[in-house]
């Protein structure tokens, strides 16, 4: 992260050092915080000068910002410990993690019904994350909007995008690196996704794609892919484009399948050549896992995939990273094998159960205004009722003082009036963290309703840049 840092000249001696109160008993001398200490010291001692300055961070289990998993099984954790030790780009000594890589990525294409993947030739690739998913994803898009207008003779120096601007910050990451315009779609108060006819009004013949969200970043609502895949073909035919859906399935690949399992969203619709998803999500693993997959080979262009041999038979490689540990590919196995879609199905009905608990025991106090529709991300989502005399924010950051992060932020465009409490709801929390959370919550409000009695408070905006996920 960069951070703005005071220039460590200007600092004095005590302010350069790390020590603490135990440092007599093992230290025998404070360490530099800012250069690499001359002298050694012991492990344990290393270990708790990082371990105790961790323990000011907030609580995982508190942290309801977040969408990426705090906890996993014993076992998954024995495996990713393991995993540490191997490197993914080290493809010929490690086969039997590639298989495993292999297997995943065709266990997801089958999951989101990707034509004849059977046979295991399913095409994807593990990532970090969404975020580096997205840029092969819309890379891939760039090529082939490229050569489709190559071969026509026409011009390629305006490629463009099509997307609402609830998209999370990885897009406009992907358009600035690999110069691509947003054309992005507003949002309005009482609209927070993308409608087909706004789509449809957008695109045009530069436009490499459409990203469609499947779990908002802001609502945890699903875009009507399906009804943006029919539009889109009209448009397509109409007007001699050949412009595809991409789904940024981030959190709701993992919810779709096993919530609702008749919603129409992935492979099946005939438009949607690219999928991304991130295991670390709903997916249920430690952060440092995602996966980009593609409806079939034609639509990964040649051009941006690399061949070695190391095997004997030939290995490909797309991504942006070469280096990184088999962990997240071996937590993501595990929990594969371990929950299948029974396991899966039932963690999603029982984080949708929390959240709609929390959903209606908040509502039932008439402060608040739920922001996102029935069939979303397990997630609660609502605007506190304009007339109260405190804030969303003002909530937010009473909340943190019971040690409960659970964001305030105002919605992107034209909906800018509107802001939004958030709090995700993951695997690890229990009827009753649920119960000690809306205790807390109404605590806050009545502490607040009796302060600011009448009048709005001001508090700082945290904005939606801040938005944590
Ligand atoms: C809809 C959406 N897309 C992409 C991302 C980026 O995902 P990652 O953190 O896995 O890179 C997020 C993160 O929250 C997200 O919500």
């Amino acid at each position: 992260m960069i951070k703005k840092q005071r220039h460590i000249e200007s600092m004095d001696e005590d302010e350069k050092l790390s020590s603490c109160t135990y440092a007599s008993r093992y230290m025998t001398e404070p360490v530099p915080k800012y250069e690499l200490p001359e002298r050694s010291v012991s492990e344990r001692t290393a270990y708790r000068l990082i371990r105790d300055e961790l323990y000011l961070d907030g609580r995982p289990v508190q942290n309801l910002a977040s969408f990426c998993s705090t906890w996993m099984e014993p076992e998954g954790d024995e495996l990713i410990q393991q995993g540490l030790h191997y490197n993914l780009a080290d493809e010929d000594e490690y086969p039997h993690v590639i298989k495993i890589l292999e297997r995943c990525v065709n266990i997801l294409a089958n999951l989101f019904h990707a034509p004849s993947n059977h046979s295991g030739g399913a095409v994807g690739t593990a990532t970090i994350g969404s975020s580096e998913a997205i840029m092969l994803a819309g890379l891939a898009m760039k090529w082939n909007w490229r050569k489709r207008r190559n071969e026509r003779g026409e011009p390629t120096d305006r490629p463009n995008i099509v997307l609402g601007n609830n998209v999370q910050v990885c897009w406009k990451k992907f358009a600035r690196y690999f110069d691509v315009e947003c054309k992005y779609i507003p949002l309005e108060v009482g609209r927070y996704v993308i409608t087909p006819e706004l789509v449809a009004d957008a695109v045009d013949e530069n436009t490499i794609g459409v990203c469609a969200v499947l779990g908002s970043t802001f609502t945890g609502e699903f875009e009507p892919v399906e009804e943006i895949n029919d539009t889109l073909a009209e448009v397509n035919k109409a007007r001699g484009f050949d412009i595809p859906v991409h789904v940024d399935a981030a959190s709701g690949g993992f919810v779709a399948p096993f919530l609702y399992p008749d919603l129409e969203w992935d492979f099946r619709l005939p438009l949607v050549r690219s999928i991304n998803v991130s295991g670390h999500k709903y997916g249920l693993c430690y952060p440092g896992i995602g996966w980009a997959i593609w409806r079939d080979r034609s639509w990964l262009p040649e051009e941006l995939v690399f061949r070695v041999n190391y095997l004997g038979g030939e290995m490909e490689t797309f991504n942006l990273n070469f280096s990184r540990p088999a962990s997240g590919v071996l937590g993501q196995y595990y929990n594969f094998l371990r929950l299948g879609r029974e396991g899966y199905a039932n963690v999603m009905k029982a984080l949708k159960r929390n959240a709609d608990y929390i959903r209606e025991r908040l509502v039932d106090t008439d402060q608040f205004d739920v922001l996102s529709d029935d069939r979303s991300l397990p997630l609660v989502a609502l605007s506190v009722r304009p007339e109260l005399p405190y804030t969303a924010f003002d909530l937010s950051h009473k909340l943190r003082e019971k040690g409960w992060i659970v964001p305030a932020y105002t919605m992107p465009g034209n909906a800018e009036s509107i802001t939004c409490l958030r709090a995700v709801v993951r695997e690890k929390m229990s009827r009753e963290v649920a119960d000690d959370l809306v205790e807390d919550i109404l605590a806050a409000t009545s502490e607040l309703n009796r302060l600011k009695p009448g009048k709005k408070t001001t508090s700082v905006s945290s904005g939606s840049s801040d938005l944590i996920c």
